[in-house]
């Protein structure tokens, strides 16, 4: 089985482009490559495209770019999902640096764009914003669950990290914790962006620069139970909740366990279904607010 190996990028979709062209260079911090008068894309420090954003008539994630490993086939890939009953398109010069690629859409209705040419982070402005150094994950609300968890694990080869009971499931594609995450909402839409600063330190600073630039926390700090993070959150001008975080556990694959952090309440720190109780959302913070789940 060919299994995608890191997130790249999301695509986010806004109703005005140059407000989030100003927040997600100015105040998040990336840099700003390719762009015309209706796309946008950006990039972190250890990224080629991170975000790429996309004028229309809502905010929303219309697309995640996935990648594989640069030996793996694209070929193959295609025949994997088309034997999954995938319709799948393949593109020619998709996007700046993407000359081949697989394009499908996922259960819950999200482009996915598969490549497997080698990403080159490109040259960053550097020191404005929070200034995260890569994308992270995105978390998206979903009606059924299972079924989306079924298609990233077995047809696009995703591993199960944790879950809490059977309405929040986190899955990985590399050593990070995960990439994706899934949790049970009224309705389909992206839950939150987040990306990842070095550490602690990092964290704070970024806090000190959202909120002086009117982007409040609106939960954290803390450390969460599942994934172990350290994180907060604040919202970008669409209402896009946007998180930042550092100290994701880190899966070694060889042993079957979590990489032994200070922290962890088990030893070793496995793969679980928790409970739903408070320790699962955080070891340490305030807790979420009534609505953020939504
Ligand atoms: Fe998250």
């Amino acid at each position: 089985m060919i299994r995608i190996n890191r997130l790249a990028y999301a695509t986010i979709e806004t109703p005005d482009l140059d407000r989030q062209s100003d927040y997600y260079r100015e105040v998040l911090g990336l840099t700003a490559g390719y762009s015309d008068r209706k796309t946008i894309f950006l990039h972190a420090a250890l990224d080629r495209h991170s975000v790429i954003l996309r004028s229309g008539d809502r905010a929303a994630c219309t697309e995640l770019g996935l990648h594989i490993a640069h030996h793996e086939n694209l070929s193959a890939l295609q025949t994997q999902l088309a034997s999954n009953g995938v319709v799948v398109e393949r593109r020619s010069d998709s996007q700046p640096g993407v000359a081949d690629s697989l394009v499908f859409t996922d259960p819950k209705g999200t482009m996915i764009t598969v490549f497997n040419e080698p990403e080159q982070p490109v040259p960053t402005t550097g020191g404005v914003g929070a200034a995260p150094t890569t994308i992270g994950h995105v978390a998206f609300n979903v009606e059924d669950v299972a079924a989306t968890v079924d298609f990233y694990c077995n047809v696009l080869g995703f591993r199960f990290s944790d879950a809490i009971e059977d309405f929040f499931v986190w899955l990985r594609c590399n050593p990070n914790h995960h990439s994706v995450n899934f949790v049970r909402g009224k309705r389909i839409k992206m839950h939150h962006l987040a990306f990842e600063v070095r550490d602690w330190n990092h964290l704070q600073t970024s806090c000190d620069f959202l909120s002086k630039a009117g982007y409040p926390t609106i939960w954290g700090p803390g450390r969460h139970g599942c994934g172990h993070n350290i994180f907060t959150y604040h919202r970008d001008p669409d209402g896009n909740i946007i998180e930042l975080f550092a100290e994701l556990d880190q899966m070694r694959e060889e042993l079957g366990y979590f990489e032994p952090r200070p922290w962890h309440r088990q030893r070793p720190q496995q793969p679980k279904v928790w409970p739903s109780n408070p320790a699962a959302s955080n070891l340490w913070g305030p807790m979420p607010p009534p609505d953020f789940l939504d």
